[in-house]
């Protein structure tokens, strides 16, 4: 992984929401909200990787899109290198397209069906301004697909004459065309299957180190992220509740739902299990729509001590240690000091 800076973050978001109302049936009946992401804080340092991790469903994606106006926040505050992405004006929000690139999950959602993978990266660099000539831009190409380790010959196929993992390598390249210094990965490597994920997962690394890059990379399996990760942040039901560094989330996880999505995670590396780390998680994650009282994870929650404050109390994300941010109201001593 890359040296991660300190001082100022690049991307700062406060109390990011994103509610989808919802089309009632009759006009008589309520408009329900859909609460995709309900009060999400983080930062990301330059350099620094923070792995996202939870259930479908829990807002991961909204989240990334909010984080780069690809859809409107409902409220919340979201900064760029010092910048509210709120106010940009058209020039500026363009200029930050391009220094913040999405991967998507489904290259092909990316591509052009009929352009070669040459021509299709040509054209990124061609719409962004980024080469000065033909040649300059053949030169580009190649040095892109050098970049993500894909033979230079591949440029003149199709991306139906490509490998699931071959496309995902031309997903990136084509995120890194513009140099960008924020790439978010939703679920890049999900769609494929455990030796291509490590490859995908090892150039990812690679292309860490050598460009310094920040990464926001968004995974439903905790194991994805564990090598990747400066830090992880664990959602549920729109909302984040753990953020730690990740060799901590690994080893000595403090939120009940972490403990639990933990024990159910074969691990990448070794294909076992990580047993007797918590209880096994239970029942499906609760409607958006209409979330549970107090604590949104009480009606699954294992910990031993849930009770009916669990049912009245909504647990805030609190610095429970040093580098250790928790939302539960069970834990109470800091968990650096856990074994
Ligand atoms: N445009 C939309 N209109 C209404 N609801 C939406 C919209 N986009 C997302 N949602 C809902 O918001 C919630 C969060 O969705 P999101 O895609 O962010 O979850 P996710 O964590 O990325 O899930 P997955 O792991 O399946 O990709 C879901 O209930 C989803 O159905
Ligand atoms: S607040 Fe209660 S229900 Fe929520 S995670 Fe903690 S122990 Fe479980
Ligand atoms: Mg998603």
């Amino acid at each position: 992984m890359s040296p991660v800076q300190e001082g100022e973050p690049l991307v700062r978001v406060r109390g990011l929401q994103k509610h989808f109302p919802l089309r009632s049936g009759w006009p008589w009946q309520k408009r329900e909200t859909l609460r995709a992401v309900d009060g999400v804080s983080f930062d990301l340092k330059r350099g620094e990787t923070l792995g996202l991790v939870g259930e479908s469903g829990c807002g991961k994606s909204t989240t990334a899109r909010a984080l780069l106006r690809l859809v409107e926040p409902t409220a919340g505050e979201i900064h760029f290198d010092g910048r509210d992405i709120m106010e940009m004006a058209p020039g500026e929000l363009r200029r930050f397209r391009r220094r913040a690139q999405i991967v998507f999950q489904d290259p092909f959602s990316s591509l052009n069906p009929r352009m070669q993978v040459g021509t299709a990266l040509a054209e990124v660099l061609t719409v962004h301004g980024v080469a000065a000539d033909a040649a300059e831009r053949r030169q580009r190409v190649r040095r892109l697909l050098e970049r993500v380790e894909l033979a230079p010959h591949l440029a003149e196929r199709h991306p139906h004459e490509l490998s699931g993992g071959q496309r995902q390598r031309v997903g990136i390249a084509r995120a890194l065309a513009v140099e960008p210094e924020l790439l978010v990965l939703d679920e890049p490597v999900s769609a494929l299957d455990v030796p291509v994920r490590r490859q995908i997962l090892g150039l990812v690394r690679n292309l860490q180190r050598e460009f310094g890059l920040t990464c926001l990379f968004i995974a439903h399996d905790l194991s994805v992220v564990e090598k990747v990760s400066d830090r992880v942040a664990v959602m549920y039901l729109g909302r984040i509740v753990e953020l730690a560094p990740a060799p901590v989330i690994f080893s000595r996880p403090a939120h009940p739902y972490t403990r639990a999505l933990l024990a159910a995670t074969p691990r990448l590396e070794s294909g076992r299990r990580t047993e007797a780390r918590g209880p096994v998680l239970e029942g499906d994650v609760p409607s958006p729509v209409s979330p549970p009282s107090g604590c949104p994870f009480h009606p699954r929650c294992p910990h031993p001590e849930r009770d009916d404050e669990c049912r009245l109390v909504v647990p805030r994300l609190e610095a429970k240690g040093k580098t250790w941010r928790v939302a539960c109201i069970k834990v109470t001593t800091s968990p650096d000091a856990r074994s």
